[in-house]
C-alpha cells in the first residue's frame, strides 16, 4: 500500500505576541520533520495559523485603540517575517479568523451537536460592571485565599501554587478597570468529554509517547468533566450557531484552524479536503503547556464530529536559556527579530537540532555552548571541508572532479552506510542523536583529509591530489545531503555548487568495492530533466566521479561571541522600550475600556451643528456616504460617515446635523476626511444624525 499523505501542524502562535525563541523550539523542529520526509518523498505538508480570538487580544486592541482584526493583520506581518527569517517553511499559514475556520467550526458543533455531545447549563461567573464584560480567570486579580498573597491571577498563586475559582479570591479586582467584579449568572454550552472516555484512553495509548500517555491517563480515574466551550459576548471570537451572543470559547476555533489551513491549502492545490482531513497521517508539534488540549479535547472533538484524529501529538519542553527560564531582565527573552538582527538564522537551526530528542524535557540554549558548537562543528569541522577542498580544487586543478582514491572510498562508504539510520533518527525526532551521527562523519572525513595532506601533495602529484579532494568534496556533499532538512539555505548553495556533476547512483553499497565498472556503467547528471540539482534524501547514497565545480559560494563563518553581548542588551533594550510605550498608553488610556477624560479634554473638542449641503455615495465602499458640512464662517468639511444603511444621500441635503469640526484631517482611500458627524441608535438601519427639523422625523425616512 502506498504511504498516507502526512499532516503536520505546529501550534499556532498567539495574535498578541512576537515569536521568541522559544516559539522557535517549536517551530523548527516541526519544520526540520517536514523537510525530512518531504525529502523522503513524502506527500507531507506543514500548516499552521495565527491564533486571533479571545479577550487577552480583544482587551489588547481597546487598549491600544485600534480593532481586532486590525491588531491581528500587524501581528501576521510580524510572525511571517520572524518564521521566513528563520527559514521556517509552511505550506500554508492560515489565521483562525478566517471564513473558512468559521465554517469548519459550524460544521464541527453542528456534527457534534447532532450526535448528542452537546449540553447547556448556568454557571457564575466573575462580571465586570464597569466593563460590562465577563472576566476570565486571567482577568481577576487578587489575594491568594490560603497563603493571602497579593496580586494573584483568578486561577492560581504563583506563591504557594494553589489552584481555585476566581470567586475565591480575596479582595479581587478586575485586571482592566481595577473595580471589584461581581458574580453573574449565564448559560454556557459544554462538551460531554466523557463519552469519548473510553476512546481517550485506548487513543492516548496508541498514539502518545509512554511519558505524555501516563501524565495524561492520571485523570482518567474520575469521571471527564464537561468542558465549557462558550463565552458571551462581547468576544472577539465565532458566534455558536443557534446561540444568540455565545462566542466559540478560543480553544475551540483554534484547533480546528489546523484543519481550516489545510483546507485552505487544499483549495489552492486542487485536493479534495473532505478525502485529504480523513486519508491523512495527522501530526500535531505541540509545547507541553497545551498538551491537555491536544490530547483530551481535540481529539474527543474530532471523534464526535466523526473526523479522523491525530496520529501523533509530538510534545516538546520549553526554552530555558542558560539553564534558567528565559529572562526579560537579563535580556534571555530574545525576540526572533532581535536575533535576527544580529546572527543568521542556521546557527540557531544547528545547535536547536543539537538538542532536540523526542522527550518532554527543556531545552536549554546554553549561550556559549551555542557559540562554541557552531565554531567547532558547523565551521570547523563540516564547512571547511568544503571551503578548503573546493577552494584548492578551483584554484589549482581547474575545478575538475574524478573519482576518489581507495582510502578515500572507504571513508565514503562509512557515510553512506549510515543513510538509513540518520533517516530512522530524524524520523523518531532524535534530531540529537542523527547529529551525532552526522558529526562523526565529519570527523572520519577531516581525519582522512588531514592524514592525505592534500595542501603538501599538490606539489608533488597533482592527479592524487585531485582524487583526494574528490573524495573530501563527496564526503561533504554526503554530509549536506543529511543536515538539509536543518539547514535547507546552506543545502540549497551545495546544490548549486554541484549541479554541473556526473554521478552514479549506488542502489547497492558493494558497488563501491569495484568502481571502475561500474563507473563506467551508470554515470549520470547530477541534475534532472527539469535542470533541477535539488538534493533529496536518496542522494546521500550517490557518488561524484567527474564533471566542474561551480564557484565556492561562502557558506558559513564562525560566530563572533561579542554579538552574543549585543543580543542580550538589545534585547534589554526592547523590554525597556516595551515599558516606556505601554505606560504611555495606560496614562493616555486610564488603562480601562472605557477611558476618561478630563473636562478639560473634553472643552477641546469643537462640536458645531453643520448643514448637509452636499450628499452622495462613495464608490468602493458599499457603508459610507460622502458629506459636505457647512460651518458657516469657517467653511465647509468633507466626511465620510458609515450611514449608508440608514439614509438615502438624497434625503440628507439641507438638513442638519451635529459634528467635531476640529479632527485632525486624515486622509482616507476615497479622500480627505476632515470631521465626523455624531450619530444615536443601534447601529445597521437603525441610525440617526439629523435634527428633526424640516418637518421630517427620523423614523419617517424610508428605509
Ligand atoms: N495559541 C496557543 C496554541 C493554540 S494551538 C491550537 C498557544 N500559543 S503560544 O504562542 O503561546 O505558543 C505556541 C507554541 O509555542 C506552543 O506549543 C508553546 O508550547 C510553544 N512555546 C511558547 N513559548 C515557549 C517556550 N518558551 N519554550 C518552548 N516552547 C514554547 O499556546
Ligand atoms: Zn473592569
Amino acid at each position: 500500500m502506498a504511504d498516507k499523505s502526512m499532516i503536520v501542524t505546529a501550534a499556532l502562535p498567539y495574535a498578541n505576541g512576537e515569536i521568541h525563541l522559544g516559539h522557535l523550539v517549536e517551530y523548527s523542529q516541526a519544520d526540520f520533520w517536514t523537510r525530512f520526509h518531504k525529502m523522503k518523498g513524502r506527500d507531507c505538508h506543514y500548516f499552521c495559523a495565527d491564533d486571533t480570538h479571545g479577550t487577552p487580544i480583544m482587551v489588547s486592541a481597546r487598549q491600544q485603540g485600534i480593532t481586532p482584526e486590525e491588531l491581528i493583520a500587524g501581528a501576521r506581518e510580524r510572525h511571517l517575517r520572524d518564521l521566513n527569517g528563520f527559514q521556517v517553511h509552511f505550506d500554508n499559514f492560515s489565521s483562525t479568523n478566517s471564513q473558512t475556520n468559521k465554517e469548519m467550526c459550524s460544521e464541527i458543533f453542528l456534527k457534534m451537536q447532532e450526535n448528542a455531545h452537546i449540553t447547556t447549563r448556568s454557571i457564575n461567573q466573575a462580571y465586570c460592571e464597569h466593563d460590562k464584560m465577563f472576566l476570565p480567570d486571567r482577568f481577576v486579580r487578587g489575594e491568594c485565599p490560603k497563603c493571602g498573597t497579593e496580586d494573584q491571577y483568578g486561577d492560581s498563586c504563583d506563591s504557594c501554587g494553589a489552584t481555585y475559582a476566581p470567586t475565591d479570591l480575596k479582595s479581587p479586582a478586575c485586571s482592566i478597570c481595577g473595580n471589584a467584579p461581581v458574580e453573574k449568572a449565564s448559560e454556557h454550552v459544554f462538551f460531554k468529554l466523557n463519552d469519548f472516555k473510553e476512546y481517550l484512553r485506548s487513543w492516548l495509548l496508541e498514539n502518545c509517547t509512554k511519558e505524555v500517555s501516563n501524565k495524561m491517563l492520571e485523570w482518567f480515574e474520575e469521571d471527564l468533566r464537561e468542558w465549557d466551550i462558550s463565552r458571551d459576548a462581547p468576544y472577539f471570537g465565532f458566534e455558536i450557531p443557534g446561540f444568540k451572543d455565545k462566542y466559540f470559547y478560543v480553544w475551540v476555533d483554534a484547533p480546528v484552524g489546523y484543519m481550516a489551513s489545510a483546507k485552505e491549502w487544499c483549495d489552492a492545490n486542487g485536493r479534495d479536503f473532505s478525502k485529504y482531513w480523513d486519508d491523512s497521517e495527522i501530526y500535531h508539534f505541540i509545547g507541553k503547556d497545551i498538551v491537555y488540549f491536544h490530547t483530551l479535547f481535540w481529539p474527543a472533538m474530532l471523534k464526535a464530529a466523526n473526523k479522523t484524529t491525530p496520529s501523533g501529538v509530538f510534545v516538546h519542553g520549553m526554552l530555558t536559556v542558560n539553564g534558567v527560564k528565559m529572562s526579560k531582565s537579563k535580556g534571555t527573552f530574545i525576540n526572533a527579530k532581535t536575533y535576527l538582527e544580529h546572527l543568521d538564522p542556521m546557527y540557531l537551526r544547528y545547535y536547536y537540532a543539537c538538542k532536540f530528542n523526542s522527550s518532554m524535557e527543556d531545552v536549554d540554549l546554553n549561550l556559549e555552548d551555542f557559540v562554541s558548537r557552531v565554531n567547532s562543528d558547523l565551521v570547523g569541522k563540516i564547512t571547511n571541508l568544503a571551503s578548503r577542498g573546493a577552494q584548492m580544487l578551483n584554484k589549482r586543478l581547474g575545478g575538475e572532479l574524478c573519482a576518489p582514491d581507495a582510502d578515500g572510498l572507504k571513508v565514503i562508504q562509512m557515510a553512506m552506510e549510515k543513510s538509513e539510520e540518520i533517516a530512522a533518527l530524524y524520523a523518531s525526532r532524535d534530531f540529537s542523536k542523527a547529529l551525532r551521527l552526522i558529526r562523526e562523519i565529519g570527523d572520519e572525513a577531516n581525519r582522512y583529509f588531514d592524514e592525505k595532506a592534500p595542501w603538501k601533495l599538490i606539489k608533488e602529484d597533482e592527479e592524487e591530489t585531485r582524487k583526494i579532494l574528490s573524495s573530501t568534496l563527496n564526503l561533504f556533499r554526503i554530509l549536506a545531503v543529511y543536515l538539509k532538512p536543518i539547514l535547507p539555505e546552506y543545502a540549497k548553495k551545495v546544490e548549486v555548487m554541484f549541479s554541473n556533476l556526473k554521478v552514479i547512483e549506488l542502489d547497492d553499497l558493494e558497488k563501491l568495492t569495484d568502481l571502475e565498472s561500474h563507473v563506467q556503467a551508470k554515470v549520470s547528471d547530477a541534475k534532472d530533466h527539469a535542470g533541477h540539482s535539488e538534493l533529496f534524501w536518496k542522494h546521500s547514497l550517490s557518488l561524484i566521479v567527474s564533471g566542474k565545480l561551480n564557484d565556492y559560494e561562502h557558506l558559513a563563518t564562525r560566530i563572533d561571541p561579542k554579538t552574543i553581548d549585543l543580543i542580550l542588551e538589545a534585547s534589554k533594550k526592547d523590554l525597556k522600550a516595551k515599558e516606556a510605550k505601554t505606560k504611555k498608553k495606560d496614562e493616555k488610556k486610564g488603562n480601562s475600556l472605557m477611558s476618561e477624560i478630563t473636562i478639560d479634554d473634553f472643552m477641546k473638542v469643537d462640536l458645531r451643528i453643520a448643514k448637509i449641503v452636499d450628499a452622495g455615495p462613495v464608490e468602493g465602499a458599499d457603508k459610507l456616504i460622502r458629506l459636505q458640512l457647512d460651518i458657516g464662517e469657517h467653511g465647509t468639511r468633507q466626511v465620510f460617515a458609515g450611514i449608508k444603511a440608514a439614509y438615502d444621500p438624497k434625503d440628507l441635503i439641507g438638513r442638519h446635523t451635529v459634528m467635531v469640526a476640529n479632527l485632525k484631517p486624515r486622509k482616507m482611500k476615497f479622500g480627505m476626511s476632515e470631521g465626523m458627524v455624531l450619530a444615536a441608535g443601534a447601529g445597521g438601519s437603525d441610525l440617526f444624525i439629523l435634527s428633526p427639523d424640516d418637518g421630517a422625523k427620523a423614523g419617517d425616512r424610508a428605509k
